[in-house]
């Protein structure tokens, strides 16, 4: 019998067995070694609860569901919804719970807690961005994404580049490296960094440093809405944003990424999300292609 993986609130979830079942199921997806099956795999839709505004995250996975032949139950937002009446979020889940969809993939801020929401309900819980606490599917999907250009993960260095003190996709990638053994550098203005760094964090002053011990760049969305920052566009720019003349310096396997949505023009150049080094839109891709991969393993198993 192949093992379910029960929910994916945290990357810590994962053991390394799974994540590579997790890899293997993509890639065969992707090279289309194993077709879908066409009977559905679950009769209940997916519950898709997104209290925070979300497109690659929310559209990849009902791409996934609808792929593989599931039905998709959307709440989106407040509008329209019992949170514009005071509903809690937790009330909210758990009366979308009651109604028995196969698992729920939900993105909120930090005020509901989803380990504790998962022990309420019976259903698997999918994490698809819960405050700065994680974004598990991102991290793992920046990896497939890199691992189809290289198969080892233990010469890898991450540089992750910008406002990493908010960053979800920041702090998933803390704890895959520690699964995968890849190594993360962080760059970016003080104010923009955490005020603790895990010790396998290494830190750069100067984005010039960290490209050039990264094997990978990955520049993350500034989010102005949650700062009061003495930084202007303008200087966020000249000092961490990546620019062409970044990317023309950078050798032929070193790869740049960005979980979107991307400030084009600050956190990186418009030539440079169009330099062949950008991934970008391979990340998106690999977004249904990884969400495919884990509702089959929630809702199935592992091959
Ligand atoms: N990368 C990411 O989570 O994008 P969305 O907020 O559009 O889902």
């Amino acid at each position: 019998m192949p093992s379910r993986l029960k929910s994916l609130i945290q990357i810590s979830d994962l053991t390394l067995k799974q994540v590579n079942g997790l890899f293997s199921l993509a890639e065969a997806r992707r090279i289309k070694k194993q077709e879908t099956k066409m009977q559905k795999i679950s009769k209940n839709p997916i519950a898709l609860i997104f209290f925070e505004s979300s497109t690659r995250t929310r559209m990849s996975f009902e791409m996934a569901s609808k792929k593989m032949g599931l039905d998709t139950i959307l709440l989106d937002g407040k509008n329209g919804s019992s949170l514009e009446k005071g509903e809690t979020l937790e009330d909210t889940v758990l009366n979308i719970s009651a109604m028995d969809p196969a698992c729920l993939v939900i993105r909120s801020n930090e005020s509901l807690d989803m380990v504790q929401m998962q022990k309420k309900i019976s259903q698997p819980i999918i994490n698809a961005g819960w405050g700065s606490r994680g974004h598990p599917t991102q991290a793992l999907l920046d990896i497939y994404t890199l691992s189809q250009k290289r198969k080892r993960f233990d010469k890898e260095k991450l540089l992750i580049v910008g406002d990493i003190r908010h960053s979800r996709v920041a702090s998933s990638h803390f704890e895959l490296a520690k699964i995968l053994n890849y190594k993360v550098g962080i760059c970016g203005p003080q104010e923009f960094l955490p005020t603790q760094v895990q010790s396998h964090v290494k830190v750069f002053k100067k984005l010039s440093e960290g490209l050039e011990w990264c094997t990978s760049v990955m520049a993350l969305r500034v989010q102005w809405e949650r700062h009061k920052t003495k930084y202007s566009l303008s200087d966020y720019r000249e000092e961490f944003g990546i620019h062409k003349n970044h990317a023309k310096k950078m050798t032929k396997d070193q790869w740049i990424l960005h979980p979107g949505p991307v400030n084009k023009n600050v956190e990186l150049d418009e030539e440079v999300f169009w330099d062949k080094k950008s991934l970008i839109l391979e990340q998106v891709k690999n977004g249904v292609i990884i969400r495919r991969a884990l509702l089959r393993a929630v809702l199935e198993g592992f091959l």
